[in-house]
């Protein structure tokens, strides 16, 4: 039986150099994941023209059936021993500008959530979820993202979702929301990753976050360019400088990294904090 790796969101531009680098590297089966069917169908082609080898299945990452089924999916290709939680949409909301609030946080957070409960499941011998992070949490004030919330989602998830949801909508306008949406999601996921790692560090399975920078993809809008030139590196980072990092991180070369959040940012967190300084 192979080693599997689900990649959500895989057909993104991470998503894709991810596949490449830890199909390769790590010589794992890849799952991609995703809502267009179209970027699936190009995504596998390229993969297995590259001789990896990679199976497609079109999934919502918000709809727990669909993600229980993709799991199974996966499960039956091989032995799962590896998640990358991938999808996600902008803060402006996608292509069309017309999400709310609550369907930005929703792919971020049940995207995070259905996928490690699923799949820490049928990790029965080990393996390593990675879920993504950003710089974002780290450019508002702590405290200030519902952070007292997010113990409830370990107990009642539907709870939880609908005072965040609350939260959100309290919070400002449409594109206020939407970016509190982000934010607030991204650093839910690095609070319930070390949460995880703990519940299940004892089966083998470490689970870590990764805080991408301002990456070169459809999500990069102008503020990000500002944000990358003033980073210690003064530029945006390559899906492939990220795939590197997820592909090590997969690896037994990470056996003893678990819980936390590896920020992956060429420096602008760094750049923040010195500016304060
Ligand atoms: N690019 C950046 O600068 C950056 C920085 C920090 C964090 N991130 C996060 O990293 C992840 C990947 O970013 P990217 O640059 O590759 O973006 P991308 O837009 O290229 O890829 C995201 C993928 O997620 C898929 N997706 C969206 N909604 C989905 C859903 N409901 N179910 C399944 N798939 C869905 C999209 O179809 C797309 O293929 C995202 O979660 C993003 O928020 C990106």
């Amino acid at each position: 039986m192979p080693d599997v790796c689900i990649i959500t969101g895989g057909a993104g531009s991470m998503g894709l150099g991810a596949a490449k680098a830890i199909g390769s590297e790590l010589d794992m089966t890849i799952v991609v994941a995703d809502v267009s069917q179209a970027a699936l169908d190009k995504a596998v082609a390229e993969l297995r023209a590259a001789g990896i080898p990679a199976e497609g299945f079109k999934a919502d990452v918000t709809d727990r059936d669909q993600v229980a089924e993709l799991v199974a999916f996966a499960a039956a290709a091989g032995s799962v021993k590896g998640l990358l939680n991938l999808a996600g949409i902008s803060p402006k909301g996608g292509p069309d500008y017309r999400v709310s609030c609550d369907t930005v946080f929703d792919i971020a957070v049940k995207g995070t959530v259905y996928f490690c409960q699923a799949a820490s499941k049928a990790m029965a011998d080990g393996g390593c979820i990675i879920n993504i992070s950003s710089t974002s949490p780290f450019l508002v004030p702590p405290g200030s993202m519902q952070e007292a919330l997010y113990p409830l989602a370990t107990e009642d998830f539907e709870r939880f979702l609908a005072e965040m949801h609350a939260a959100l909508e309290a919070s400002g306008d449409e594109q206020m929301a939407r970016n509190n949406a982000y934010v607030w999601g991204r650093r839910f996921i690095i609070w319930y990753t070390e949460w995880l790692a703990c519940q299940v560090g004892r089966q083998g399975i470490r689970v870590v976050s990764v805080g991408p920078g301002v990456v070169d993809g459809p999500m990069v809008e102008e503020s990000g360019l500002g944000l990358a030139k003033m980073s210690a590196v003064g530029r945006t980072g390559r899906p492939e400088e990220l795939a590197a990092v997820y592909a090590f991180l997969m690896s037994d070369k990470a056996s003893y990294v678990t819980g936390t959040n590896l920020m992956v940012d060429g420096g602008i967190v760094a750049a923040l904090h010195n500016m304060k300084r």
